[in-house]
């Protein structure tokens, strides 16, 4: 029988349904060999799209993405985002495998995100990464914090006395423009870097375009973020310079920054530097924003610190204060741990290199191993009443002996541990001690949420928090 136009003959016909067939077995094949090869391996969400997977909705808001499927999936579960495939841990009792076992490496999971913020050469990396982990901890360690105590104090005290009599402002932008500049002098020395008003400012813009893209810098090639980029370059250039000045005069002290760019192969001394900067930084600015707006929301908290800082400390003078003035605040260094238990970084990671039994499932080789610091703190078994500042519940560690609250991970832990941790707590205790002792603040309105479109360090807030001070 002859075909028109528009018919199908029972070839056609036949044809088709072979090519369907085909498809169809293609089809189950794939699904069949996606599960035979996740087998034994934690609950995934991998997405329609094969190695593209779930990266829009991840990406859309990392913070909340993470908990809406640990909901779905249980404590242990894996994302394909992008080509990466990162598995979550989030109960307490995986902490210790996080952190300790012998198949999961720090360096290997930092090592690509450091080469693409700071480019740093891999075989750099690997030779040098312990040996400025361990100065860094050494430097900072708490029998030396007294060598930082009396200088910080003067270059806070600078920064504060030129704040206005009155004023109002963000607060996060004015605990940024007293905190940058004064721990970048004390840990940098103030002859390495820009000290004149103008530049100063120029300095810590730059940091904070450089912050702001940090995360996506960290992933994606730079010509997508031109911005962010030029924040860099613009940072190198400045430790470039600052560091062929070091060298040039020769000073007996030694500033953190001279024994880092001294231990390291010359040509990568700036990005080193760039590192330490960042890393000294993006943490510890917005957790001083997040304490004193968490302490001064809540009324019967802001007053009991008031009367302990003037207790304690009395009005403002010439004498700096000590490690031992700050032992006499322990309200207010309770107050600071509740704060980074609330806004603890969104994620901490670990390469796997050799595959890993987390309960009952075997994760591969070549996964990321993630954990939450910002969800661990939110489980009530360990945090009552996880979402409220309570910084009373601190009473139960003993902070005069450096011991945390079980459960708490706001500084990592393991071999790579937050070196700067000692530190961090002593320079956010002095600053507001100082802030509350020469000033009366008022919140302008309410504090606003964390941000959820970030899960490296700490949160920023998703807008201003305005506030109003006067000069006691
Ligand atoms: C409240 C403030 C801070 C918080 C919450 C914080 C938190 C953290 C966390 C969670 C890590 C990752 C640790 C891990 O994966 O186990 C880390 C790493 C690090 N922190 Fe901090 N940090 C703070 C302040 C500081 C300060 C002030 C410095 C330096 C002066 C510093 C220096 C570092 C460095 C260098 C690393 C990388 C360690 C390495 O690569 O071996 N941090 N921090």
């Amino acid at each position: 029988m002859a075909t028109t136009i528009g018919e199908h003959s029972p070839g056609d016909e036949l044809f088709n349904a072979f090519k369907y067939m085909i498809l169809f077995s293609l089809c189950f094949a794939f699904f069949s060999w996606r599960n035979i090869v996740k087998k034994g391996r934690p609950p995934c969400m991998d997405g329609w799209i094969p190695w593209f997977g779930c990266a829009i909705d991840f990406g859309k808001a990392p913070l909340d993405f993470i908990e809406e499927t640990r909901r779905k999936l249980g404590p242990v579960f894996t994302i394909v985002a992008a080509g990466r495939w990162m598995t979550f841990v989030t109960e307490p009792e995986d902490i210790t495998t996080f952190f300790q076992s012998p198949n999961l490496d720090f360096q290997k999971a930092v090592q690509d995100p450091v080469s693409h913020t700071a480019s740093v050469s891999t075989e750099s990396f690997f030779q040098y990464h312990t040996k400025i982990h361990d100065t860094i901890k050494g430097r900072l360690a708490p029998a030396n914090l007294h060598n930082f105590c009396s200088d910080l104090w003067g270059e806070f005290k600078q920064q504060l006395e030129q704040l206005e009599h009155h004023g109002k402002d963000d607060l996060n932008k004015l605990v940024r423009r007293c905190m940058f500049a004064a721990v970048v002098n004390n840990l940098f020395g103030a002859e390495n870097v820009p000290t004149d008003k103008d530049r100063v400012q120029e300095f810590s813009d730059t940091f904070v375009k450089y912050d702001a893209d940090f995360e996506y810098g960290s992933q994606l090639p730079p010509f997508f973020l031109r911005e962010w980029a030029e924040s860099k370059k613009w940072l190198l250039s400045l430790f470039s310079r600052s560091i062929a000045n070091m060298e040039r005069k020769e000073t007996e002290s030694q500033t953190l920054l001279q024994s880092l760019t001294k231990m390291v192969d010359r040509p990568h001394a700036p990005n080193y530097a760039l590192l330490m900067l960042w890393a000294s930084q993006a943490n510890a600015v917005p957790m001083s924003f997040w304490v004193l707006a968490m302490i001064l929301s809540n009324e019967d908290v802001h007053a009991a610190v008031k009367k302990e800082v003037q207790d304690h400390l009395g009005p403002p003078g010439d004498e700096p204060i000590t490690e031992e003035d700050l032992k006499k605040l322990p309200l207010l260094k309770r107050c600071i741990m509740e704060a980074i238990r609330l806004r603890s970084p969104g994620v901490i990671t670990r390469a796997v290199d050799k595959p890993l039994k987390i309960r009952k499932y075997i994760v591969p080789k070549g996964h990321l191993l993630m954990m939450s610091p910002y969800w661990a703190h939110r489980n009530p078994n360990f945090f009552p009443e996880p979402d409220k500042f309570l910084p009373d519940r601190w009473l139960d560690a003993d902070l005069e002996k450096n011991l945390f609250l079980d459960g708490f991970v706001g500084f990592g832990g393991g071999r790579y541990q937050c070196p700067g941790r000692w530190f961090a707590l002593m320079e956010i205790q002095m600053l507001l001690a100082m802030m509350i002792q020469m000033f009366d603040f008022k919140l302008l309105g309410e504090v606003p949420k964390e941000s959820p479109l970030h899960v490296v360090g700490t949160q920023q807030p998703v807008g201003p928090c305005p506030v109003e001070w006067t000069k006691i």
